[in-house]
């Protein structure tokens, strides 16, 4: 299995403009020391977002363990997490996870999620494409993900980089009493 994954290894830094100013952005594999930026960072894009599963803030103790099986994982070539830092924070992040069961071992299961402040400006997109790049490093055929019916912005950005929708389950999801579809996505990466 091939796997370029190296901890805390940089993949490509750019400048991108924010409210009329150009930042540098770094997109780069986690290591071991980002447990505090990575345990802010998605504390904060759970409370900022309603279109992500968890609710409920995670405990550092369950981000370390987290964070460890990520890094393990990736050396084994079962799952590539690569984040965005700028500013000195972890601003998003995007995984793809070789799904366990053994007729599943060909689809990665896809998730993404980047800080409010740093959406609109093409970083999604962006790191969608690289995502896919480490996909097909390892050496998975199919992605998967789902989206919540209403989020509009991640559906529209899906179907963009070529997912196809395979159907929806009504009211799959709840949150504070009020339902939402589930929409299940897919991207052959070998046809
Ligand atoms: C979904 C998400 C990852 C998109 O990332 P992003 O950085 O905002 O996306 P980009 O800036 O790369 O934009 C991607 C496309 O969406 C469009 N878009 C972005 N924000 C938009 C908005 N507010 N309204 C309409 N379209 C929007 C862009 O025009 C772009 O299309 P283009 O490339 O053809 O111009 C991000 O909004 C996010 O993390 N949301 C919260 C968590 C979430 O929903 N995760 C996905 C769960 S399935």
């Amino acid at each position: 299995m091939k796997t370029k994954f190296k901890e805390g290894k940089i993949i490509e830094i750019f400048y991108v403009e924010k409210r009329g100013k150009k930042i540098p952005v770094i997109i780069r594999y986690p290591k071991k020391s980002d447990v505090n930026g990575i345990w802010k960072f998605y504390n904060k894009v759970i409370k900022e977002t309603e279109f992500l599963s968890r609710i409920t803030p995670v405990s550092l103790k369950d981000e370390k363990k987290w964070v460890a099986n990520a890094i393990k994982s990736m050396k084994k070539g079962n799952s590539a997490y690569i984040i965005i830092e700028s500013d000195g924070k972890i601003v998003g992040s995007s995984t793809v996870e070789r799904k366990s069961e053994e007729v599943h071992k060909h689809v990665g299961g896809f998730g993404i999620a980047i800080l409010q402040e740093y959406t609109g400006i093409g970083l999604g997109r962006r790191l969608m494409e690289l995502i896919e790049k480490e996909a097909k490093n390892m050496e998975l055929e199919i992605i998967q993900l789902s989206v919540y019916g209403k989020n509009k912005v991640a559906h529209g950005l899906y179907k963009k980089t070529g997912f196809i929708e395979a159907g929806k389950i009504p009211k799959l999801i709840k949150r504070k009493n009020s339902y939402d579809d589930d929409i299940i996505m897919y991207k052959a990466l070998k046809k």
